[in-house]
């Protein structure tokens, strides 16, 4: 397998003891609409991309799915999302040879546009849809869309809706000019438009929806009061490695680039990474790649690993810059005493707060900064150990560890 450090990884660079979450997925896929659940770059894009990929390389007989993908992290309004959603799904009928239908759907306006959709390329029509469109406000859109969802269940075929990124286009919407009022009206308007397609499903029902992203959509929802916009979305998590699966990913790395590691090294790589995700794995062994050596012993492993989180590469910093991104000056304060403390030992969450930080925030303001180092992937819950927070890498733990002069 290739080193892939960041992009989603499919097929021969998805590390084989992880393929049974593509088969949970699949199983998922075929009960109920779901959120893919776990901290930022942990592997949501990559099962299901993984997901996509499996499905495609059968034949069309096999083919159980049809999947419609969004990468939704660039949207910044309602009606682009809803332009995009629209040509994808009348792109669906087109490929399904079900465009015939879509008057009955969208009015009789639409037939002479279908029945030259048939014969010329989706992307062709675009401008044309965008003029025909471009007076639809939300409400229009719905009216627009929602017939030809419930509609996808006259076909032979499962229809699974990816909305990738989601939470993040729910962010763009806050940060990138609405008012705060508007960014819970647009949001709750566009959730509770999402469940209600949900809820008409019943058993026959052949669509679902599977929404994932790197912010999380249970706390943004939570935070404005509209959690229940989700609370019928089964959770499809992704866990972290176990050391078996840190090993292989150590070996089928180096075996794909001819570099040998002696055994003590293998161990000190699969000690750091162990309970994180397989991004730590690669971003390590990208580390030792970089020095163009072949052979490694522990000795060098270690002193790579050391100059590599004391140089903080780019891999690393990324971490660092979205706390600067998404926390205010006081909870970037709050969060570099927690991370601080951290590095020296497992702490209780309360204990922490009672300790350190009570005269510096309220107790909501210290949980949402414990809730977001959670989902960042700095910190866990350790189910092991009495609930204690914990790094959740050695590695991450190291590297913030230099970075606040604790090592
Ligand atoms: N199954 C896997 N096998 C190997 N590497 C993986 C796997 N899943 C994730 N990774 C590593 O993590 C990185 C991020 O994966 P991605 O799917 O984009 O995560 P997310 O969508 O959760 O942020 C990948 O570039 C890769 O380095
Ligand atoms: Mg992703």
């Amino acid at each position: 397998m290739e080193n892939i450090t960041g992009f989603p990884v499919t097929d021969k660079n998805y590390l084989k003891s992880r393929l049974f979450l593509v088969d949970e997925m699949r199983d998922l896929a075929r009960k109920c609409s779901f959120i893919i659940e776990s901290p930022r770059r942990f592997g949501k894009t990559s099962v299901i991309k993984e997901f996509i990929r499996q499905e495609n390389a059968k034949d069309e007989k096999s083919k159980e799915f049809n999947i419609l993908f969004f990468e939704l992290e660039g949207e910044e309004t309602v009606s682009k999302f809803c332009t995009k959603f629209f040509k994808e799904l009348l792109n669906l009928y087109r490929i399904r040879k079900k465009i015939d239908e879509i008057g009955q759907f969208l009015g009789g306006s639409w037939n002479v546009f279908a029945s030259r959709l048939k014969k010329i390329d989706a992307l062709e029509v675009g401008l044309e849809i965008q003029e025909k469109t471009r007076e639809y406000d939300f409400s229009k859109w719905k009216e627009k869309i929602t017939p030809l969802i419930t509609g996808l269940n006259s076909f032979d075929k499962r229809t699974v809706i990816v909305f990738d990124e989601f939470p993040d286009m729910l962010h763009n919407f806050k940060t990138k000019g609405m008012e705060p009022l508007d960014f819970k009206i647009v949001t709750d308007s566009l959730t509770g438009w999402l469940r209600s397609l949900r809820q008409v499903q019943d058993s026959e029902c052949k669509y679902q929806f599977v929404l994932c992203g790197s912010i999380n959509l249970r706390k943004t929802l939570e935070e404005i009061g509209i959690s229940k916009r989700i609370n019928d979305l089964e959770s499809f998590v992704i866990p972290p490695i176990k050391s078996a699966e840190a090993k292989l990913l150590i070996e089928s790395l180096a075996q794909e680039s001819n570099i040998e590691i002696d055994p003590d090294g293998i161990q000190f790589m699969v000690s750091k990474i162990t309970e994180g995700s397989p991004y730590y794995g690669q971003i390590m062994f990208k580390a030792l790649k970089d020095t163009r050596e072949k052979t490694f012993t522990s000795g060098m492993v270690k002193a790579i690993y050391d100059a590599m989180l004391r140089g903080g590469g780019h891999d690393l910093n990324h971490f660092h810059s979205r706390l600067v991104e998404y926390f205010s000056p006081l909870e970037r304060e709050c969060s570099n005493v927690v991370l601080k403390h951290l590095c020296h030992a497992a702490v209780p969450e309360k204990e922490l707060y009672d300790l350190l930080l009570y005269d510096r925030c309220n107790y909501e303001e210290y949980q949402r900064v414990v809730n977001r180092l959670i989902y960042e992937g700095y910190l866990v819950r350790d189910i092991h150990n009495k609930s204690n927070l914990k790094f959740v890498s050695p590695m991450l733990k190291d590297w913030w560890a230099y970075k606040a002069g604790v090592k």
